[in-house]
Protein backbone atom coordinates (compact mmCIF):
# COMPACT_ATOMS: atom_id res chain seq x y z
CA UNK A 1 0.00 0.00 0.00
CA UNK A 2 2.18 2.60 1.13
CA UNK A 3 4.46 1.68 -2.39
CA UNK A 4 1.84 3.88 -4.23
CA UNK A 5 2.76 6.92 -2.04
CA UNK A 6 6.96 6.27 -2.34
CA UNK A 7 8.69 8.38 -4.53
CA UNK A 8 9.77 6.44 -8.07
CA UNK A 9 13.79 5.63 -8.45
CA UNK A 10 15.48 7.37 -10.97
CA UNK A 11 16.21 4.96 -13.90
CA UNK A 12 20.14 5.78 -13.83
CA UNK A 13 20.09 4.10 -9.95
CA UNK A 14 18.58 1.09 -11.68
CA UNK A 15 20.99 1.23 -14.07
CA UNK A 16 23.80 0.79 -10.90
CA UNK A 17 26.92 1.92 -13.18
CA UNK A 18 26.94 -1.89 -15.00
CA UNK A 19 24.34 -1.67 -17.66
CA UNK A 20 24.94 -3.47 -20.79
CA UNK A 21 22.67 -1.81 -23.78
CA UNK A 22 21.74 -4.19 -26.33
CA UNK A 23 19.61 -1.74 -28.36
CA UNK A 24 20.52 1.74 -29.70
CA UNK A 25 21.18 3.96 -32.96
CA UNK A 26 24.51 5.94 -32.02
CA UNK A 27 26.44 4.67 -35.42
CA UNK A 28 26.30 8.16 -37.05
CA UNK A 29 24.10 8.98 -40.64
CA UNK A 30 23.14 4.60 -40.97
CA UNK A 31 19.49 5.38 -39.91
CA UNK A 32 17.46 7.53 -38.06
CA UNK A 33 19.64 7.57 -34.95
CA UNK A 34 22.62 9.72 -34.34
CA UNK A 35 23.31 12.07 -37.79
CA UNK A 36 26.31 13.34 -37.47
CA UNK A 37 29.89 11.64 -35.68
CA UNK A 38 29.49 14.79 -33.49
CA UNK A 39 25.60 13.48 -32.34
CA UNK A 40 27.54 10.18 -31.68
CA UNK A 41 30.07 11.50 -29.62
CA UNK A 42 27.89 13.19 -27.30
CA UNK A 43 25.35 10.13 -27.43
CA UNK A 44 28.07 8.08 -26.28
CA UNK A 45 29.01 10.93 -23.61
CA UNK A 46 25.52 10.52 -22.40
CA UNK A 47 25.72 6.78 -21.78
CA UNK A 48 28.52 6.51 -19.72
CA UNK A 49 27.41 9.56 -17.84
CA UNK A 50 24.21 7.33 -17.25
CA UNK A 51 26.28 4.36 -15.67
CA UNK A 52 25.83 2.53 -18.90
CA UNK A 53 29.09 0.25 -18.77
CA UNK A 54 28.85 -1.41 -22.65
CA UNK A 55 26.24 -1.20 -25.43
CA UNK A 56 25.61 -3.26 -28.31
CA UNK A 57 24.36 -0.60 -30.97
CA UNK A 58 21.77 -1.90 -33.61
CA UNK A 59 21.19 0.40 -36.71
CA UNK A 60 18.31 -0.52 -38.62
CA UNK A 61 18.42 -3.13 -41.43
CA UNK A 62 14.96 -2.53 -43.02
CA UNK A 63 15.16 -3.11 -46.86
CA UNK A 64 12.63 -0.50 -47.93
CA UNK A 65 13.55 1.88 -45.82
CA UNK A 66 17.18 1.35 -44.55
CA UNK A 67 19.23 -0.19 -46.76
CA UNK A 68 22.25 -1.02 -44.98
CA UNK A 69 23.95 -4.65 -45.38
CA UNK A 70 25.90 -5.89 -42.58
CA UNK A 71 28.98 -4.81 -44.28
CA UNK A 72 28.19 -1.23 -44.02
CA UNK A 73 27.37 -1.54 -40.50
CA UNK A 74 30.38 -3.39 -39.71
CA UNK A 75 32.78 -0.36 -41.70
CA UNK A 76 30.90 1.91 -39.40
CA UNK A 77 31.00 0.24 -36.72
CA UNK A 78 35.27 0.09 -37.13
CA UNK A 79 35.39 4.26 -38.30
CA UNK A 80 33.31 5.07 -35.25
CA UNK A 81 35.48 3.21 -32.95
CA UNK A 82 38.55 4.81 -34.21
CA UNK A 83 37.27 8.39 -33.75
CA UNK A 84 35.53 8.04 -30.14
CA UNK A 85 39.20 6.42 -28.81
CA UNK A 86 40.47 9.79 -30.02
CA UNK A 87 37.90 11.35 -28.17
CA UNK A 88 39.15 9.47 -25.41
CA UNK A 89 35.52 7.82 -24.74
CA UNK A 90 36.60 4.26 -23.37
CA UNK A 91 33.05 2.96 -23.40
CA UNK A 92 33.83 -0.49 -24.65
CA UNK A 93 31.00 -1.08 -28.00
CA UNK A 94 30.04 -2.97 -30.68
CA UNK A 95 27.71 -3.01 -33.66
CA UNK A 96 24.45 -5.38 -34.42
CA UNK A 97 21.63 -4.66 -36.39
CA UNK A 98 17.71 -4.12 -36.12
CA UNK A 99 16.34 -6.18 -38.37
CA UNK A 100 12.83 -5.47 -39.88
CA UNK A 101 10.62 -8.22 -40.46
CA UNK A 102 9.26 -8.08 -43.95
CA UNK A 103 9.58 -10.44 -47.52
CA UNK A 104 12.84 -8.92 -47.97
CA UNK A 105 14.00 -10.06 -44.62
CA UNK A 106 12.90 -13.61 -45.18
CA UNK A 107 15.35 -14.22 -48.07
CA UNK A 108 18.08 -12.25 -46.51
CA UNK A 109 18.12 -14.49 -43.35
CA UNK A 110 18.32 -17.70 -45.23
CA UNK A 111 21.39 -16.64 -47.90
CA UNK A 112 23.24 -14.16 -45.32
CA UNK A 113 24.84 -14.83 -41.81
CA UNK A 114 23.04 -12.30 -39.57
CA UNK A 115 24.34 -9.55 -37.20
CA UNK A 116 23.77 -10.92 -33.59
CA UNK A 117 23.66 -9.24 -30.69
CA UNK A 118 25.85 -12.26 -29.34
CA UNK A 119 26.06 -15.89 -30.46
CA UNK A 120 22.97 -16.56 -32.62
CA UNK A 121 20.59 -14.11 -30.30
CA UNK A 122 18.76 -11.76 -33.50
CA UNK A 123 17.31 -8.11 -32.77
CA UNK A 124 14.09 -8.42 -34.80
CA UNK A 125 11.20 -5.41 -34.96
CA UNK A 126 7.80 -5.21 -36.82
CA UNK A 127 5.34 -2.53 -37.91
CA UNK A 128 3.70 -0.27 -35.97
CA UNK A 129 0.71 -0.57 -38.42
CA UNK A 130 -0.13 -4.43 -38.27
CA UNK A 131 1.53 -7.43 -37.42
CA UNK A 132 3.18 -9.84 -40.90
CA UNK A 133 0.37 -12.04 -41.78
CA UNK A 134 3.17 -14.84 -41.84
CA UNK A 135 4.61 -13.28 -38.16
CA UNK A 136 4.69 -16.86 -36.56
CA UNK A 137 6.36 -18.79 -40.26
CA UNK A 138 9.22 -16.13 -40.18
CA UNK A 139 9.93 -16.72 -36.15
CA UNK A 140 9.98 -20.05 -37.43
CA UNK A 141 11.87 -19.75 -40.13
CA UNK A 142 14.64 -17.30 -37.83
CA UNK A 143 14.69 -20.38 -35.53
CA UNK A 144 15.17 -23.17 -38.44
CA UNK A 145 17.93 -21.02 -39.65
CA UNK A 146 19.53 -21.28 -36.24
CA UNK A 147 18.94 -17.61 -34.55
CA UNK A 148 17.10 -16.97 -31.47
CA UNK A 149 14.52 -13.60 -32.36
CA UNK A 150 14.95 -11.30 -29.79
CA UNK A 151 11.68 -8.97 -30.47
CA UNK A 152 12.23 -5.25 -29.59
CA UNK A 153 9.51 -3.35 -27.81
CA UNK A 154 6.80 -5.30 -27.68
CA UNK A 155 5.10 -2.94 -25.81
CA UNK A 156 5.03 -0.39 -28.66
CA UNK A 157 3.29 -2.63 -30.69
CA UNK A 158 -0.55 -1.23 -30.34
CA UNK A 159 -2.26 -3.67 -32.33
CA UNK A 160 -1.24 -6.74 -29.41
CA UNK A 161 -2.79 -4.14 -26.41
CA UNK A 162 -6.31 -5.49 -26.64
CA UNK A 163 -5.25 -8.95 -28.05
CA UNK A 164 -2.96 -10.00 -24.80
CA UNK A 165 -3.13 -13.49 -25.94
CA UNK A 166 -0.50 -12.65 -28.98
CA UNK A 167 2.20 -11.72 -26.75
CA UNK A 168 1.53 -15.14 -25.28
CA UNK A 169 1.45 -17.39 -28.07
CA UNK A 170 4.65 -15.43 -29.38
CA UNK A 171 7.05 -16.26 -26.25
CA UNK A 172 5.49 -20.02 -26.85
CA UNK A 173 6.76 -19.60 -30.38
CA UNK A 174 9.88 -19.43 -29.17
CA UNK A 175 10.46 -15.47 -29.48
CA UNK A 176 12.31 -13.17 -26.78
CA UNK A 177 10.90 -9.86 -25.69
CA UNK A 178 13.06 -6.84 -25.11
CA UNK A 179 11.98 -4.25 -23.14
CA UNK A 180 12.58 -0.44 -24.23
CA UNK A 181 13.27 1.59 -21.18
CA UNK A 182 11.82 4.72 -22.81
CA UNK A 183 9.06 2.64 -22.01
CA UNK A 184 9.02 2.78 -18.42
CA UNK A 185 9.77 6.57 -18.17
CA UNK A 186 6.35 7.55 -20.13
CA UNK A 187 8.18 8.50 -22.96
CA UNK A 188 6.28 6.86 -25.32
CA UNK A 189 2.75 7.79 -23.41
CA UNK A 190 0.32 6.04 -21.05
CA UNK A 191 -0.73 3.19 -22.87
CA UNK A 192 2.78 2.01 -23.78
CA UNK A 193 3.86 2.34 -19.87
CA UNK A 194 0.50 0.45 -19.15
CA UNK A 195 1.25 -2.45 -21.43
CA UNK A 196 5.14 -2.47 -19.97
CA UNK A 197 3.91 -2.68 -16.99
CA UNK A 198 1.56 -5.48 -17.23
CA UNK A 199 4.01 -7.86 -19.99
CA UNK A 200 6.42 -7.36 -16.53
CA UNK A 201 3.84 -8.36 -14.36
CA UNK A 202 3.44 -11.24 -16.14
CA UNK A 203 7.29 -12.15 -16.29
CA UNK A 204 7.36 -11.71 -20.09
CA UNK A 205 10.47 -9.66 -20.37
CA UNK A 206 14.26 -10.99 -21.17
CA UNK A 207 15.78 -7.71 -22.07
CA UNK A 208 16.22 -4.92 -21.83
CA UNK A 209 17.57 -1.96 -24.38
CA UNK A 210 17.48 2.16 -24.35
CA UNK A 211 16.57 2.45 -27.99
CA UNK A 212 18.36 5.96 -27.76
CA UNK A 213 18.08 7.43 -31.36
CA UNK A 214 18.77 10.98 -30.13
CA UNK A 215 19.45 13.29 -27.11
CA UNK A 216 15.54 13.64 -26.71
CA UNK A 217 15.90 9.79 -25.08
CA UNK A 218 18.72 10.57 -22.83
CA UNK A 219 16.80 13.61 -21.43
CA UNK A 220 13.89 11.07 -20.58
CA UNK A 221 16.62 8.21 -19.70
CA UNK A 222 17.10 10.83 -16.74
CA UNK A 223 14.17 11.10 -15.14
CA UNK A 224 12.14 9.28 -12.56
CA UNK A 225 10.55 5.85 -13.59
CA UNK A 226 6.92 6.27 -14.05
CA UNK A 227 6.05 2.07 -13.23
CA UNK A 228 5.45 0.30 -9.65
CA UNK A 229 6.95 -2.87 -10.69
CA UNK A 230 10.63 -1.85 -9.47
CA UNK A 231 12.03 -4.90 -8.50
CA UNK A 232 10.93 -6.96 -11.71
CA UNK A 233 12.55 -3.82 -13.68
CA UNK A 234 16.13 -4.62 -12.16
CA UNK A 235 15.93 -8.26 -12.62
CA UNK A 236 15.05 -7.82 -16.35
CA UNK A 237 18.17 -4.93 -15.96
CA UNK A 238 19.88 -7.61 -15.02
CA UNK A 239 19.70 -10.19 -17.14
CA UNK A 240 21.10 -7.83 -19.67
CA UNK A 241 24.70 -9.19 -18.29
CA UNK A 242 24.31 -12.22 -20.23
CA UNK A 243 25.72 -10.24 -23.11
CA UNK A 244 28.99 -8.51 -21.71
CA UNK A 245 31.70 -8.91 -23.87
FE1 LIG B 1 15.38 0.62 -32.53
Amino acid sequence: MLSFFKSKPFLKDLLAGDYVDIHSHLLPGIDDGAKTIKKTIKLAKAFQELGISQFITTPHISHYVWNNSEQDILNKLEETQIVLKDENITIPFKAAAEYFIDDWFENHLKSEKLLTLKDNYVLVEISYLSAPLNLYKIIFDIQLAGYIPVLAHPERYFYFHKNFTEYEKLKKSGCLFQLNLLAVMGYYGSEITKTAELLLKKGMYDFTGTDVHHSIHIESLHQKIKIDSVSILKEVIANNQFFQF
